[in-house]
């Protein structure tokens, strides 16, 4: 492609270190959709005559076809996609194809491949956390009334129920979902006719191309067009948030799931046997989405440090970012189907949770309230009555409703038989009706209210 330059090719380790085409040739669509809008803007603009536009267009279509059926073959000597497409566009057409190459650069033309691939990634990680979101929700909805303990230093705090944590996932996937779309938004200009690095003497017409490969404009700095990876960077790191919220998640999932907690059941679909141990059941694909996590913050933390040293514009060293960015976010694409398929089919051990609902003295915080609303005690103080009546309870190793009413009294003797009614379980939970609390009916407004709004998405409105 240079030969003008140079009397002999590269050395075997340099073809090697320098060859991107093991993983840039699944740029394929999108490079050949960048150079169908050049080349008919090339002509457009009168700067390609019609015949060479209309046989380059035709070649084109045929490499694409080739790519799709698998007949393509992918030399490594070609360095990347953007030389093999067009190096088998030359054998097919002949010499017209290398007009194909006037007023652009390879510089511009991946930054426009990437971006294009990258969108379009977003797009379906979007629908793919929706998908989940919808998954939450409904799960949410079927067990808005089903009490489990809530946990702070996973030490039982207060009961909730099964229903709200699922639907606290329901708001960490719709920021997620913002990050997406937040990132597609201002990724969405393009590159391409940025040449090299410093434009071009061609009247070329950029919105024209911008436009036809849906970009809302045409990015308004040439160096910037070639040199910027924030569209990746950005990406990874929506990414990599997502990611540790699943991780958190499947985190639970592992601890719930164990024979200690057995607080839910994941089905055979999602888990794996031990080929030593028969009474095993694994939660694997939660494990893998925890640990997926780390290859989507390593692939973030690894092109911020690619690119953190780089003078303007374009240098080799962001050829780096392909590898890392694609296996990321095709990591986040599985955990999510997998999440997704996790949450579908699990299902909680009501009994169980009810009974660890109410043991760990977790409406401790109820007995406290109660002191302060019925008996007016400052909240300090009834903190420290109902502490008192812990250590009692604790000592007797007995629950906070097993005391007596004397037991009671001895704290604070103004008590009545009416504070039994808020030791219950069932009782706690529905009185936290505050907004976005876990009362049964809040959650049961909310998980309608997001399937409403995810219903919606679903038929095409914006969510
Ligand atoms: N394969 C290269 C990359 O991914 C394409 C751009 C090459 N540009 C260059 N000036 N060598 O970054």
């Amino acid at each position: 492609m240079w030969g003008g330059r140079f009397a002999s090719g590269p050395a075997e380790i340099m073809e090697e270190i320098n060859a991107s085409i093991g993983f840039d040739k699944r740029l394929a669509p999108q490079d050949i959709r960048g150079s169908l809008a050049h080349v008919a803007m090339l002509g457009e603009a009168g700067i390609l005559p019609k015949a060479d536009v209309a046989a380059i267009q035709d070649g084109l279509k045929a490499v694409a076809t080739e790519i799709e059926s698998g007949g393509f073959v992918f030399k490594r000597e070609l360095e990347d996609i953007h030389m093999s497409v067009e190096s088998r566009l030359t054998e097919i057409v002949g010499p017209a194809a290398g007009r194909l190459h006037t007023a652009r650069s390879r510089n511009d033309q991946v930054a426009t491949d990437m971006k294009l691939w990258v969108r379009d990634t977003l797009d379906n990680l979007d629908e793919q956390a929706a998908g989940l979101q919808r998954a939450l929700a409904e799960k949410a909805l079927a067990h808005a009334g089903t009490v489990m303990p809530g946990f702070t230093h996973l030490q039982s705090a207060q009961p909730v129920t099964f229903g709200h944590h699922c639907l606290a996932y329901v708001e960490m996937l719709a920021r997620d979902r913002g990050r997406f779309r937040d990132a597609r938004a201002r990724l969405n200009e393009c590159p391409l006719g940025a040449a090299a690095l410093a434009g071009t003497s061609f009247p070329i017409d950029r919105h024209a191309t911008a436009a036809a490969l849906g970009f809302d404009r045409p990015t308004a700095n040439s160096l910037d067009s070639v040199a910027d990876r924030d569209f990746a960077l950005e990406s990874l790191s929506a990414a990599s948030i997502c990611a540790v919220h699943l991780s958190r998640f499947a985190e639970e999932l592992v601890v719930w799931t164990s024979a200690q907690f057995d607080f839910v059941r994941l089905s055979d679909g999602y888990t794996t046997g031990s080929s030593i141990m028969p009474q095993k059941r694994n939660p694997d694909a939660a494990e893998l989405v925890r640990a997926k996590s780390g290859r989507v913050i390593g692939a973030l933390t690894g092109l911020l440090i690619v690119m953190k040293g780089l003078p303007l514009a374009y240098s080799k060293d962001m050829q780096e970012d392909k590898e890392g960015t694609f296996d990321a976010l095709q990591a986040l694409s599985l955990c999510l189907a997998a999440m997704t398929g996790m949450v579908r089919d699990l299902e909680p051990n009501a009994p169980v949770l009810a009974r660890a609902a109410g043991s760990g003295y977790a409406t401790a915080t109820d007995l406290a309230d109660w002191l302060v609303r019925e008996l007016g005690l400052p909240f300090r103080e009834a903190h420290h009555v109902t502490g008192r009546l812990v250590g009692t309870a604790s000592a007797r190793s007995v629950g906070l409703e097993e005391l007596t009413l004397d037991e009671m009294r001895a704290a604070e003797p103004r008590i009545t038989d009416a504070v039994y009614a808020v030791l219950g379980v069932e009782n706690s939970v529905s009185s936290r009706t505050s907004y976005g609390g876990t009362a049964p009916d809040n959650v049961r407004a909310q998980a309608t209210r997001w399937l409403d709004h995810l219903g919606a998405a679903a038929d095409g409105a914006n969510a």
